[in-house]
Formats: C-alpha cells, sequence, structure tokens
C-alpha cells in the first residue's frame, strides 16, 4: 500500500506559472502512477486547466475543497480527469475559506483531516496555491504525509517574484516549525523564461547565492505551445508534446529529490 507523498506549488506573486506546472506536473506524473491534484485557488485554473471546464461557478457548485475541508472528508469531492489522475475543484467561493474556518472552528490541519481517508489512493498528492500567503496555501503546508511533504517555489525570474522568494520561505518554515515537521522546501522552479532575455543569468546567481543548491536544474522557458495548453487541452493535442517537452526532465529531477530525501 502506498502513502502519497505532497507537493504545493506556491509563490506569493501571481503569473508565475503555478498552476500550469502544477497541472503538467499532475498530468506527467498520471502516466505511472496515481495522483491527485487539488486546486486550492479560487480562481479555479488548476481545475480548469485539468478538467477543460470554465463554467467552474456552476459546474463544480457545493462540490469543492471547501467542502471537502469544511465536512472533513474529501472522498465525495474527488472528481476523475482520466486514468491515475484526479482532482478535488475549486471555485470562486474558496475565497470565503478563511471565515468558513473560522465559524467552524478548524485549525491549519483541516486539510489534512480531510485528506486521511484517501491518503493511501494515490502516489502523489499535487497542490495548486494562490498568490497570497493566507490560509489556501497554510493548509497545504501544514499538510503531513509520512512520505513526506514538500514545497516548490516558483520563480519567473522578475525583480517582484524574487522579492517574493524569502517570504514564501519564511512561511514554510514557519510552517515546519509549527505544524509540518517534516516539510521540506524540495526546490525553486525558474518558469517563464526568455531565453533571450540577459538579465536571467544575474537572477540565477542571485538565487544561487541566496539558495545554494535548491534551483532546479531543470528550468521552464517560455512557449507558445505551453500557453495555448490551456485552450487546447491535453487530450488529442497534436502539440501536446512540445507544449510539455521542458516539463518531462523537471518531473525527473523532482522525483529524484524526493527519492533523495
Ligand atoms: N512555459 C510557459 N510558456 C508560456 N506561457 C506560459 C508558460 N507557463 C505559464 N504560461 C502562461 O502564463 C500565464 C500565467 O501562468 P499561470 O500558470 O496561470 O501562473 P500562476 O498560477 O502562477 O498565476 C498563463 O497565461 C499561462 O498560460
Ligand atoms: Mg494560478
Amino acid at each position: 500500500m502506498s502513502v502519497a507523498k505532497i507537493i504545493t506549488f506556491g509563490i506569493s506573486k501571481g503569473g508565475c506559472s503555478k498552476s500550469t506546472s502544477s497541472g503538467i506536473t499532475s498530468f506527467l506524473l498520471s502516466r505511472e502512477e496515481k495522483v491527485l491534484a487539488i486546486d486550492m485557488d479560487s480562481q479555479g485554473n488548476l481545475t480548469s486547466f485539468l478538467t477543460g471546464e470554465y463554467d467552474i461557478c456552476d459546474v463544480f457548485e457545493n462540490k469543492t475543497v471547501l467542502e471537502a475541508i469544511t465536512n472533513g472528508d474529501a472522498r465525495p469531492y474527488i472528481f476523475n480527469v482520466k486514468e491515475n489522475l484526479d482532482i478535488i475543484p475549486s471555485n470562486d467561493y474558496l475565497a470565503t475559506l478563511a471565515k468558513t474556518m473560522y465559524s467552524n472552528k478548524l485549525g491549519l490541519d483541516a486539510l489534512e483531516k480531510a485528506l486521511k481517508p484517501v491518503m493511501d489512493r494515490y502516489d502523489w498528492i499535487i497542490i495548486d496555491t494562490p498568490p497570497g500567503l493566507y490560509e489556501q496555501t497554510l493548509l497545504p503546508l501544514a499538510t503531513k504525509s509520512d512520505e513526506g511533504s514538500y514545497a516548490i517555489v516558483m520563480f519567473d525570474g522578475s525583480m517582484f517574484a524574487y522579492y517574493a522568494i524569502p517570504k514564501f520561505m519564511e512561511i514554510i518554515q514557519a510552517t515546519q516549525e509549527a505544524y509540518n515537521p517534516n516539510l521540506k522546501t524540495l526546490g525553486i522552479l525558474f518558469s517563464l523564461i526568455d531565453s533571450r532575455a540577459k538579465e536571467n543569468e544575474a537572477m540565477e546567481l542571485a538565487v544561487e547565492e541566496d539558495y545554494p543548491k535548491l534551483k532546479f536544474e531543470s528550468v521552464i522557458k517560455r512557449k507558445a505551445t505551453t500557453r495555448r495548453l490551456s485552450i487546447e487541452g491535453f487530450e488529442s493535442n497534436k502539440e501536446l508534446d512540445n507544449a510539455i517537452e521542458y516539463y518531462v526532465p523537471f518531473v525527473e529531477e523532482m522525483k529524484k529529490r524526493v527519492k533523495k530525501h
């Protein structure tokens, strides 16, 4: 019996490819193993990306991670995407999570409790978070797993994102100390990198100096086919291999790092 390893993608800056990266990573892992994707952003981008459903308010009304957390059981809210790939969706109402947690007296272990009955059904739980360091990001980081709980820091090479890295790292450390002793930062993933931009090299050096050995060697470059994936979808998409090209080595590197920990 396997127990799921948890990977949370985050950074408190929007547009750093969190949803795209968590979605493609879930898709690639599901080719060989069982994956549960969880959308913790009320924008529901990961939900739309993996299900192809954009009318998330209606389609997933009362069928989201918000209800899973409130009722303390994820099972009724798991939506099957394809073989080996499930998702717990979100929609706009997830924005009420903090208020709902308060009125239901739920703690930061609320997502962990909801996931307990399904932990042994999956090899991986991949969680997408919003660009903010509040409950929707804290709950995933606080979720423990016997097989390991990890955070991946998304970085788009911009100055704004560079200053968001230490803030996310501080939250990871604080959550680790207070709630989840086994939580580890798995790495910093450079994404949306423009091959021609000169400043990327300087950013790489700065990150390497601040956080030695944390940067993933695999870098996700900016690609039109990757951007179009949210339109074309994963099924019968002729440019799929091209769209996910940079993610194939990344997922291998990610798996290796998890094994080493
Ligand atoms: N490697 C890439 N190449 C081109 N466009 C990308 C790539 N990764 C993400 N995008 C696009 O960049 C935008 C922001 O990505 P998204 O995953 O929504 O970021 P976040 O979840 O961090 O806000 C989206 O329009 C997405 O399609
Ligand atoms: Mg997103």
